[in-house]
């Protein structure tokens, strides 16, 4: 293997990000899907791509000089790449925060030696207190400061149309068909966008937006709606301001994603990808979720996660801020989750070849209402309290009957990561439990009973 050079300082390691296979949570979806991993970034994001770029441009230009203090309105990535940049070039930092944003940001810009003002999200852009007016109040007062203004300034997206266009075009060898990302200014969109299109035009770009945000409805009408605009939990995405960073003409489609359904997908990329991702990235997965309808085998979507997990391990990864939202409940559980408690006790199952008596003395015994019926270590059948009793309703006597000769059809097996809800779908009024695959040969049963339990 080789091994890759010595780099001279953080900065250079910025990019050159891996794509990844998704596998198991989009496995309903014809579609190869790939995510391009943006924390793989020193900063943790993609905008430490931008961050670097809006530095160096205003080095070039004049608009920051040595010695200066950079100022800017953050959702927090930016300022984690903009402090990097600061670090190595000797610059002092100033971030403004709205307060929406998680304390794990805040905490992580400070311990990069960031001066960071909080300010309300509830207010305005053009309030004196929104966080765009106190970063351009702070470059009035402050004397050698420079305001980077991620939204307007075009070195943001030209730094994608440099650096993860062309690494997503070449990663996928030319095939990509869709790429799907979130959209705040809108320099991740737009700079990739135009590389991707340059190369073949017909690449679809889809943006994830949204409920609270103009995006959509002025990329559908071109009118700014105030109407559309509310305060939304999502972070990264969405805007209240229509950034000179968006170039709306690249987009092919903005879909709206709920808060709940951002945050319910960016604990699946967790727990079946291993991806530990922040918020905005459950966002873009649901457009693709939500757009399925229109891929085929042959689309090769590549989605773009911003950034990663740890800066929101008191938010979307913690149960009782979930909860707390009602984004958290049983119906977002998967099977697994369902049978963990008593996932170390072996399953309860009857040979077809026993005796119905002994199928009821297993039922007394563990307290159970039905037992899957196995034969040379397979599920061949299932027998349920109902069955019995209609057997003994019908029969004189059941001494001599045997399992096999009484037994219904086995009972559906699913896997361990399947979801609750389509769980519920297998059972009807035939269907009393499903066997659940936890390993290869380790099984465990969920019953009627337990889902009557767990969703209501
Ligand atoms: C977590 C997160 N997601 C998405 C975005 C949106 O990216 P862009 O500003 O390039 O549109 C941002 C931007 O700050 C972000 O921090």
């Amino acid at each position: 293997m080789a091994y890759r050079k010595l780099y001279n300082n953080i900065l250079e390691t910025i990019g050159d990000t891996p794509m990844v296979r998704m596998n198991k949570i989009c496995k309903h979806i014809p579609a190869q899907i790939y995510a391009k991993l943006e924390y793989f970034n020193p900063g943790h994001s993609v905008k430490d791509r931008m961050a670097i770029r809006m530095i160096e441009d205003a080095e070039k230009s004049g608009k920051l000089k040595p010695g200066g203090t950079v100022i800017e309105c953050t959702s927090g990535n930016t300022g984690m790449g903009l402090a990097l940049a600061c670090i190595v070039k000797g610059y002092k930092l100033i971030c403004t925060l709205s307060d929406k944003q998680s304390k794990e940001k805040m905490d992580i810009l400070r311990a990069m030696g960031a001066e960071v003002y909080v300010c309300p999200t509830n207010v305005a852009p053009d309030h004196p207190d929104s966080y765009y007016s106190v970063a351009s109040r702070l470059n009035k007062e402050i004397p050698n400061s420079f305001y980077p203004y991620q939204y307007d300034n075009l070195g943001n997206r030209e730094a994608h149309y440099d650096s993860t266009g062309p690494e997503i075009w070449e990663q996928t060898e030319g095939k990509i068909t869709h790429f799907v990302v979130g959209v705040g200014t809108g320099g991740t969109i737009s700079g990739v966008a135009k590389y991707l299109k340059e190369k073949n035009p017909n690449i679809k770009i889809w943006g994830a937006d949204t409920y609270g945000s103009v995006f959509k409805k002025y990329h559908e009408t071109r009118e700014f709606d105030v109407n559309e605009i509310y305060s939304y939990i999502t972070e990264g995405i969405g805007e209240d301001i229509l950034p000179k960073n968006v170039d709306f003409d690249l987009i092919d489609h903005f879909e709206k994603v709920t808060d709940k359904d951002g945050a319910v997908y960016t604990r699946e990329l967790a727990r079946k990808e291993g991806f530990f991702l922040g918020y905005s990235a459950g966002s873009a997965y649901a457009v693709i979720e939500q757009m399925k309808h229109e891929l085929t085998a042959d689309d090769v979507v590549v989605v773009l996660f911003h950034d990663h997990g740890s800066r929101y391990v008191g938010k979307v990864y913690n149960d009782d801020w979930m909860r707390d939202r009602g984004f958290l409940n049983d119906r977002n559980k998967t099977a697994l989750d369902l049978v963990n408690k008593h996932v170390d006790k072996p399953l309860v199952t009857i040979g077809s070849e026993e005796l119905v008596s002994s199928a009821i003395e297993k039922l007394k015994r563990y307290d159970i209402s039905q037992i899957p019926v196995v034969q040379d270590g397979k599920f061949v059948g299932s027998v349920d309290e109902r069955k019995i009793f209609d057997i003994m309703v019908e029969k004189n006597s059941i001494d001599h009957i045997k399992v096999k000769d009484m037994m219904a059809a086995p009972f559906p097996i699913v896997d361990s990561d399947e979801d609750l809800k389509s769980v519920l779908k297998r059972i009807d009024k035939n269907t009393s439990a499903v066997v659940v695959r936890i390993a290869d040969d380790q099984y465990h049963i969920i019953t009627r009973h337990d889902l009557i339990t767990a969703l209501s």
